[in-house]
């Protein structure tokens, strides 16, 4: 299961509360077909009722979600009241499962900078972020605080897609990343730039409106 020739995939969605950061994650899990396991935390309860897919709570739920090829990990039935230590738990628990499923797989964590700050970030997301490219192993990331997240997360981004961003330390990140923030600022809700990191490469679309969203590579 281990190959050491795939490469890291670490998308980081930016963009300011309500602009459609979650809409497009699920929709890009929903899409993209050749992903054998999506792997999706979901403490608020949010992604399984957007998706209309049953959330896993327990144990034997997790074991039975992942021939499904969706497991949404609901933290309250084994972790009450412990989401930090729920999430570190999970992230092993997705690295450890990664291991003995083949091909793409990817984890989300929405609102990412709820879970890390800029000096802290749980061992076992970073090794996610940082190793997963062995397991075939992708970390998708959404944030309405893109300053706010651990440099294990920033230094790894390979592409960045900014929904509406404001703020100076907001965009001044996503600056970091190749994003122009005079663009960022001023898009309408649903819209977004992305660029790749290592290659430059720009495309950009909308979620929804009077433009149909495409992607222009
Ligand atoms: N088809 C649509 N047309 C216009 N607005 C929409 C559509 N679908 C969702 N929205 C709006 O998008 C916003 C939520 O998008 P969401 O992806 O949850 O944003 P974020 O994760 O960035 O907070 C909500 O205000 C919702 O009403
Ligand atoms: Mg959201």
């Amino acid at each position: 299961m281990i190959d050491y020739g795939a490469t890291r995939a670490v998308t980081l969605v930016a963009g300011s509360s309500g602009t459609g950061k979650t809409s497009f994650c699920l929709r890009y899990l929903v899409n993209d077909r050749r992903l054998a396991w999506r792997a999706l935390w979901d403490a608020d309860g949010q992604l399984s009722a957007r998706l209309g897919l049953p959330a896993a709570g327990t144990a034997e739920d997790l074991a039975a979600s992942i021939e499904d090829g969706w497991t949404i990990f609901d933290p309250n039935v084994l972790f009450p009241g412990r989401h930090a230590e729920a999430f570190a738990w999970f992230c092993a628990w997705v690295w450890q499962t990664a291991a003995t499923i083949p091909g793409p797989k990817v984890l989300l964590v929405d609102e990412v900078w709820r879970y890390c700050s800029n000096v802290s970030i749980p061992q076992s997301l970073a090794e996610c972020i940082q190793t997963g490219r062995v397991r075939h192993l992708s970390c998708m990331f959404a944030t309405q605080r893109p300053n706010r997240l651990n440099e294990a997360i920033t230094n790894e981004v390979t592409e960045c897609v900014s929904f509406r961003l404001q703020g100076t330390n907001a965009l001044a990140r996503v600056q970091e990343l190749g994003v122009p923030p005079g663009e960022v600022a001023g898009l309408a809700p649903g819209q977004w730039v992305s660029v790749g990191c290592q290659t430059g490469k720009r495309s950009s679309g909308r979620l929804w409106g009077s433009v149909s969203g495409s992607r222009t590579d």
